[in-house]
C-alpha cells in the first residue's frame, strides 16, 4: 500500500458512513482496497461492500476505531473484512460508550 492514493467516496447522509452505491463509480483499474469506516459505532453496509470486492477482487480493510462491539447483521464490526483496524484513543471509545 505504499504510495497508495486515496479515492474518497461520498457519503450517506443518515449515518456520515460511505454510501455503498457510489463506491463502484470510484473505482478503476488501478484500485486495490476498499476502506468503510465505520462512524460513531454505525456500521457501513458491509453486504454491499463484501460484493463489490468480491466482484472485483479487492481487499476491504475495515477502520472499526468508532465501532468496538457494533455488530452488522449478526458479526462483529471487524470480522468482516479482510483486514480491520481499531484505536484505544480515549475519545474514540468514549464515543462508544455515549453511543
Ligand atoms: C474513524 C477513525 N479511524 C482511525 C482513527 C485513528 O486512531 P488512532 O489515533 O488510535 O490511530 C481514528 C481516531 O480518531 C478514527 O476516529
Amino acid at each position: 500500500m505504499q504510495n497508495a492514493k486515496p479515492v474518497f467516496v461520498d457519503i450517506e447522509p443518515r449515518t456520515y458512513n460511505v454510501n455503498q452505491f457510489e463506491i463502484e463509480d470510484k473505482i478503476s483499474e488501478r484500485t486495490k482496497a476498499i476502506i468503510p469506516v465505520h462512524l460513531y459505532g454505525q456500521p457501513c453496509k458491509m453486504k454491499e461492500i463484501m460484493d463489490i470486492a468480491e466482484e472485483r477482487n479487492l481487499t476491504v480493510i475495515e477502520d472499526a476505531a468508532q465501532a468496538h462491539g457494533a455488530e452488522y447483521d449478526g458479526k462483529k464490526i471487524g470480522s468482516i473484512g479482510n483486514i480491520s483496524v481499531f484505536s484505544f484513543y480515549y475519545m474514540n471509545v468514549w464515543v462508544i460508550i455515549t453511543g
